[in-house]
């Protein structure tokens, strides 16, 4: 299965940042490299897929549940798709944590981002509390159950997963390759309960302190189909470095 790199800039980027992306452009062109995304805040989605021009996926960080109406502030999932994003990342624990997202909420969100014809990146993980609890595992089951029971019928084809424990982003902090390793075979058993052999396609990116300098141990471990980055996509050699490793 090829592996997808996302790319989530969260609230950093201007229009001036998007002329330096040559390097990523070029670690994902060969036959074979990576899929690429890169998820930049809403203002920069339709320069970055017109300057991209097929080369690189382009993605948005959240999407509304409604497809239009009386919402300030908010942007839909067939907005996004007109603005040129085809992935959209739900579920991030910075919306879980500032704006109270659960996970009723991003279920709906699921079910619209699809109906819209996005690809869904769902993020779960752990609380440094829970983990330490030793509830990891039950955690991001239940987050992925419930988010999928909010959503009604989902299309494994349009749906990749993020396992990102809370207390590995942004923090230089990684867990353990093993304990990587146990719970992407653990959601992996989920995802074939959900879904039968229909959600064989369905990848599990590891997402929270990836670095170039990390990226390829991370991608050793069995059943990490991707990465989701956060801090070091916002410099595009490193980002790049992190493409080549997957
Ligand atoms: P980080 O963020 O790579 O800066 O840890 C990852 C994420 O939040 O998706």
């Amino acid at each position: 299965m090829r592996r997808l790199v996302v790319g989530n800039w969260k609230m950093n980027g201007m229009a001036s940042d998007l002329g330096a992306l040559g390097p990523v452009y070029e670690a994902a062109a060969p036959r074979g490299a990576a899929e690429v995304a890169i998820c930049p805040p809403a203002t920069l989605i339709a320069a970055l897929a017109g300057a991209a021009a097929g080369r690189i996926w382009v993605g948005g960080q959240d999407c509304h549940a409604a497809a239009k109406g009386a919402h300030t502030g908010e942007i839909s999932a067939p907005m996004l798709i007109d603005a040129g994003a085809r992935r959209v990342i739900l579920g991030h624990s910075e919306r879980r944590r500032d704006r109270a997202e659960d996970d009723a909420a991003i279920g709906a969100k699921i079910a619209a981002a699809q109906a819209a014809g996005l690809g869904v990146i769902l993020c779960v993980g752990e609380t440094e509390a829970e983990r330490d609890a030793g509830r990891t595992g039950d955690v991001v089951a239940a987050q992925f159950r419930a988010a999928l029971a909010a959503a009604g019928p989902v299309d494994p084809a349009r749906l990749d997963l993020a396992y990102e424990p809370v207390w590995a982003i942004g923090t230089g902090r990684v867990p353990a390759m093993a304990d990587i390793a146990a719970v992407h075979a653990l959601l992996a058993r989920e995802i074939a309960g959900a879904f039968g052999a229909a959600g064989q396609g369905v990848r599990i990116l590891y997402g929270g302190s990836v670095t170039g300098a990390n990226a390829a141990e991370i991608f050793a471990v069995p059943g990490v189909g991707g990465a989701l980055v956060g801090g070091a996509s916002l410099k595009p050699e490193e980002f790049a470095r992190i493409i080549r490793a997957a």
